[in-house]
């Protein structure tokens, strides 16, 4: 089985996805989530930066199992723990021998959302003795991820970083550091946003070292963000950055590169966190998942690109087979007119504005 497009091109069925960087959230939004995301991916990357975040086994068998019973069990949640300074080894070698344990997620301490309690040193990560040493240590002897938030707040000097620098700084001085301590170890870029990443990724690519993209950083850049004032439901971290990037980004996922994957970094978070003094980053994607994707992708001339990026290459790098399901979309236009509400007595805490509210996208789910 294979991917098919129609002759016209408005017509596509590709094996169904995976989103290797997907929020869920719990509680009532993971209910909501859940059931889109199971509508159009066959298992997703789970991030680990709930409140608290997930540090033990345990935590991610019960997480787990509550991704479960929001999407249905025909979808595969492939785990991930939060790297902290006192990650225990013994931990990560339990989830990931018995709780589905894809992987370990690197935040850079205070530089996005619950990342308060991420690795205070990044230099820690190549520094033989620490304890994020070691479990990535433990991590490449399991043949798992190192899934990395490619940012640094502070240069070596201790200046603060301007934020558009934080990705490019993090890839000349922080990357290849890690990459150099741990050879064997399988590491994924997320959320790569810049022409400097894009071509570090050309550059470096193998079978150790990939990259995921999200669909906001190949359609939007800052001119989206700022027209007529800040749009606070544009805003991630990263920070969407300038056209020159969002063209490298889109030259790398129409490239073929068996080692650039779908990863949406779907994010929701209530109006009242978003529309506030300290906008929170992060934006609901999943609502249109596969379809952003696809319009990305029409709109670079790489349809026929499309299945390996979304569906094949993230799995396999993972060591996860393939969906033998299929999924089809067609082109037409539709408008996201649904906003999502959960309970909360405080004004505006009770509502989530997923992306595009109001405005067409261009590809849908074929009924
Ligand atoms: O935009 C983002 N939102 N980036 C992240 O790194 C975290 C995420 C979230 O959890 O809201
Ligand atoms: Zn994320």
């Amino acid at each position: 089985m294979s991917a098919s497009l129609s002759e016209t091109g408005s017509r596509l069925s590709i094996r169904m996805p995976f989103d290797m960087h997907h929020h869920v959230r719990g509680g009532e939004t993971l209910k909501i989530v859940g059931e889109m995301l199971a509508q159009r991916f066959a298992g997703a990357i789970i991030m680990p930066n709930t409140q608290p975040p997930i540090t033990t086994a345990a935590m991610v068998e019960a997480y787990r199992a509550e991704v479960i019973a929001a999407t249905g069990p025909s979808f595969q949640p492939l785990m991930t723990l939060y790297l902290t300074d006192t990650l225990d080894p013994a931990q990560v070698r339990l989830a990931r021998t018995h709780h589905g344990l894809a992987g370990i997620k690197y935040y850079p301490r205070g530089l996005t959302t619950n990342s308060d309690s991420g690795v205070a040193n990044p230099a820690s990560l190549w520094t033989a003795g620490s304890t994020p040493f070691e479990v990535l240590r433990t991590l490449a002897d399991l043949d798992a991820v190192l899934l990395l938030h490619a940012a640094d707040g502070f240069a070596a000097d201790g200046s603060e970083l301007d934020p558009y620098d934080q990705e490019t700084h993090f890839v000349r001085e922080t990357l290849p550091r890690i990459v150099e301590a741990h050879p064997a170890l399988k590491i994924s870029v997320e959320h790569l946003s810049t022409k400097e990443g894009a071509a570090f990724m050309s550059a470096n690519q193998s079978a150790h070292l990939g990259c995921s993209l999200t669909a906001q950083h190949l359609l939007l850049d800052r001119r989206d963000v700022h027209r007529g004032g800040f749009r606070p439901h544009m805003s991630w971290w990263p920070i969407i950055q300038r056209e020159e990037d969002k063209l490298a980004l889109r030259d790398l996922a129409a490239s073929g590169s068996p080692f650039v994957w779908l990863g949406s970094d779907s994010a929701p978070h209530p109006i009242g966190k978003k529309e506030t003094d300290c906008c929170a980053g992060g934006v609901m994607m999943v609502h249109a998942g596969i379809e952003l994707y696809a319009e990305a992708f029409d709109l670079m001339g790489a349809l026929d690109r499309f299945e390996a990026f979304a569906a094949l290459n993230g799995p396999r790098f993972y060591g996860v087979a393939p969906s033998d399901r299929t999924i089809d979309l067609v082109r037409e236009d539709w408008v996201v007119r649904q906003t999502f509400h959960i309970t909360s007595d405080e004004p505006r805490m009770d509502e989530i504005r997923p992306f595009r509210l109001g405005e067409k996208v261009a590809w849908k789910l074929a009924a």
